[in-house]
C-alpha cells in the first residue's frame, strides 16, 4: 500500500538506484512529485530503470558511477546538482553481497564488499556534503540486520553494513548543526531483490526464511519505500542518526536456524 507524500519539486538523488530496494525507493520518490537522480555501474540497468521511473515523473536522469571510486562519485554528483540544483533527499543504497564463509573467500572478495557498502557510502555522503540543503536535507542509508545480528556465510556483509550504521550515526552527530538529517534503513527478508535470489537460493529456504518471520510474509519494496519517504519527510523532522529495521521483526530472532539450511543448500 502507499501513502501520498508531497516531494514536488525536491530533488531525490538515488546511489545504486537502479535496481532492487533502491529503484523501489526511488520509484516512491517519482510517485510523489520527486525529481529524480540516479546512479549505478550499469549503464543498461540505469537505461531501464529510468524508463520505468519515467512512467511517474517527468524529471527523471540516471548515470554511470562505481561507488567505489571517489572521482566518479564526485562527477555524477556535480552532474546531479547542475541539472537539479541542490540535493533534499540523499539514498545511499550501493551494495553487493554474496554468501561465502571466511575462509571461502579470499581477502579481495571481503575487500569488494566493504569497498561497494561501506567506503562507497562514505564517498556518497562526504562529497554529497557540498550539494545538499542546508538546512533541510535527508540523508538514508540502506543498511542490514546483518549489521547488528551477527551471521555465518556474511563476515563480510556484517563488518561492512556494522560500518555503515556508524557512518549514519557519526555524521548524524558532525551535519546535525548544519540542518541535516541521516538514517538508516535496514530492510529484512524483501522479495524479488538480487540480495534474497543470493541469500534464499531454493524454495525450502524461502520458506524456512518466512516461517521465522513473525509477521510471517516477505516484505515488499514497498514496505522500504515507506520508511524512506517517512525519514525524507517533515513528520521526521526530529528523527537522526537511527538504524530502523523493516522486516517483520524478522531479527528478533536471530539467523541461526536459517544459515544452517542456507549451508545445506549451498551444499546439495
Ligand atoms: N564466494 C566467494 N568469493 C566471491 C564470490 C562468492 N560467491 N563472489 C565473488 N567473490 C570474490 C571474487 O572471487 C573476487 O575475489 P578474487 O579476486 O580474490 O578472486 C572478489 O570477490 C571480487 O569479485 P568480482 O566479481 O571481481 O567483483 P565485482 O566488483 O565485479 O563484484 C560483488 C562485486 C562480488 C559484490 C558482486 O557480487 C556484485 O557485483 N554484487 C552486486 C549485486 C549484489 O550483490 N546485490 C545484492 C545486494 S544485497
Amino acid at each position: 500500500m502507499s501513502h501520498s507524500f508531497n516531494f514536488q519539486g525536491k530533488h531525490v538523488v538515488v546511489a545504486g538506484g537502479s535496481s532492487g530496494i533502491n529503484l523501489g525507493i526511488a520509484k516512491a520518490f517519482a510517485q510523489n512529485g520527486a525529481k529524480l537522480f540516479i546512479f549505478s555501474r550499469s549503464q543498461d540497468k540505469v537505461d531501464a530503470a529510468v524508463e520505468f521511473l519515467k512512467e511517474d515523473a517527468e524529471n527523471v536522469v540516471g548515470a554511470t558511477a562505481d561507488v567505489r571510486d571517489p572521482e566518479q562519485v564526485i562527477q555524477v554528483l556535480k552532474q546531479a546538482n547542475e541539472v537539479f540544483g541542490n540535493i533534499d533527499v540523499l539514498v545511499s543504497g550501493a551494495a553487493g553481497n554474496f554468501p561465502a564463509s571466511a575462509i571461502g573467500m579470499s581477502s579481495n572478495g571481503f575487500k569488494s564488499v566493504v569497498d561497494i557498502d561501506l567506503i562507497g557510502t562514505f564517498n556518497v555522503m562526504r562529497h554529497a556534503y557540498e550539494f545538499l540543503t542546508k538546512p533541510g536535507a535527508s540523508i538514508i542509508s540502506i543498511s542490514a540486520p546483518q549489521a547488528f545480528t551477527p551471521a555465518e556465510m556474511q563476515v563480510h556483509v556484517c563488518a561492512a553494513k556494522a560500518g555503515v550504521d556508524m557512518i549514519t550515526r557519526c555524521l548524524a552527530m558532525e551535519w546535525g548543526a548544519a540542518g541535516i538529517r541521516i538514517n538508516s534503513i535496514a530492510p529484512g527478508p524483501i522479495e524479488e531483490t538480487e540480495g534474497m535470489k543470493r541469500l534464499a537460493p531454493n524454495e525450502a529456504v524461502k520458506k524456512a526464511v518466512q516461517k521465522s518471520v513473525p509477521l510471517d510474509r516477505f516484505g515488499e519494496k514497498q514496505d522500504v519505500a515507506n520508511l524512506a519517504l517517512f525519514l525524507a519527510s517533515p513528520l521526521s523532522s526530529y528523527i537522526t542518526g537511527t538504524v530502523i529495521p523493516v522486516d517483520g521483526g524478522w531479527t528478533l530472532q536471530g539467523f541461526g536456524h536459517y544459515m544452517e539450511l542456507m549451508k545445506q543448500a549451498m551444499a546439495s
